[in-house]
């Protein structure tokens, strides 16, 4: 069983993550951080509370809210894609007696920063603490910064961001959670703590389509199944307009899946760098990826494949049909 810290900037694809762990046997998320990205810390913390009202839970992990603003750089955020509220705009969904459509989770937001929740986990946990990082690294970074040897006692960080082999997302050089913040991303994969990374290479390669989503939840009145297919809409024409497909590729679902069913990945050790100051390549995730190229410095283990067919079919099946 993996008992996790999901830090997480919630995001449509964060959701869909958060929702996959929060129904996966395997997994124990423990706690969650937010951090401003997709949109602004404190939208992503009503959010992420909205995402938790969706489950029927007995109890909640701890919330904690983050970090409002980059290390260094000025905050750039993607309502253009996730929509205003950074779910779709599904806040603004309301049923027929006036009550919202998707309510608070009545959970309390711990008293701690985000940072501090992260290092009171690593100390209540040692050396079993999974850090899965779904945006910007900023709170991770600034608890390196705090105690980094306290942080060398968690298992390790498994997060979704970088692009290596092809175009970033934000720039053509960068990927969103490490173009927002280079300096904390730089921070963490020269931590010393055992990173494993799930790049655009590879969250490219699942692709959930309108098409296949409407299959899915065709006749079914569930909240989670009008959560999704609410939720994906905008997202879903954004990409129509700007990615060429009428879906949305499941980038933050993919590091929940490397660990509940490894064997649907492949990875190779990697010695990676970021730059933090270039004007045409701030945020790029510099790593030579080649098999033939072996290095004695690895500092990650970058995913380069995933039997997407299988994961898409696990991650339906998990989010849909399986209640917790
Ligand atoms: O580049 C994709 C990543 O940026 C995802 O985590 C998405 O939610 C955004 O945060
Ligand atoms: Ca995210």
């Amino acid at each position: 069983m993996h008992r996790i810290l999901i830090d997480t900037d919630p995001g449509v694809d964060d959701a869909l993550a958060i929702l996959l762990a929060m129904k996966s046997p395997e997994i124990r998320v423990e706690a969650l951080t937010t951090v401003s990205g997709n949109v602004y810390v404190d939208q992503a913390t009503d959010n992420l509370l909205r995402i938790l009202g969706l489950l029927d839970l007995s109890e909640f992990p701890i919330v904690a809210k983050g970090e409002a603003q980059p290390l260094v750089k000025p905050l750039v955020k993607a309502e253009h894609v996730h929509g205003e509220d950074g779910l779709g705009n599904i806040s603004k969904l309301y049923m027929s007696d006036g009550n919202p459509r998707y309510p608070l989770a009545k959970c309390d937001i711990s008293q701690l920063s985000g940072v501090d929740l992260i290092l009171e986990m690593v100390d209540r946990y040692p050396d079993e603490l999974v850090l899965v990082a779904l945006g910007p690294l900023t709170n991770i970074s600034k608890a390196i910064q705090k105690d980094r040897e306290h942080m060398q006692k968690l298992k390790s960080i498994v997060l979704m961001g970088g692009v290596f082999s092809e175009y970033g997302n934000v720039t053509t050089t960068a990927e969103f959670n490490v173009f927002v913040d280079p300096h904390a991303a730089h921070d963490v994969f020269n931590s010393g703590v055992p990173v494993h990374i799930a790049p655009l290479d590879v969250t490219h390669q699942v692709a959930l389509t309108g098409e296949r989503l409407n299959t899915e939840v065709q006749g079914r009145t569930d909240i989670i199944s009008r959560f999704l297919k609410e939720s994906t809409q905008a997202c879903m024409e954004f990409y129509s307009e700007h990615v060429g497909f009428y879906g949305l590729h499941i980038h933050d679902a993919l590091p929940i899946g490397m660990l509940t069913h490894p064997h649907f990945f492949q990875s190779v050790e990697a010695y990676v760098q970021v730059e933090t100051e270039g004007n045409l390549t701030s945020g790029m995730t510099v790593a030579d990826l080649r098999r033939e190229r072996r290095i004695d410095n690895p500092n990650a283990s970058v995913c380069v494949e995933v039997d997407s067919d299988a994961f898409l079919n696990y991650f339906l099946n998990r989010i849909l049909h399986k209640q917790i």
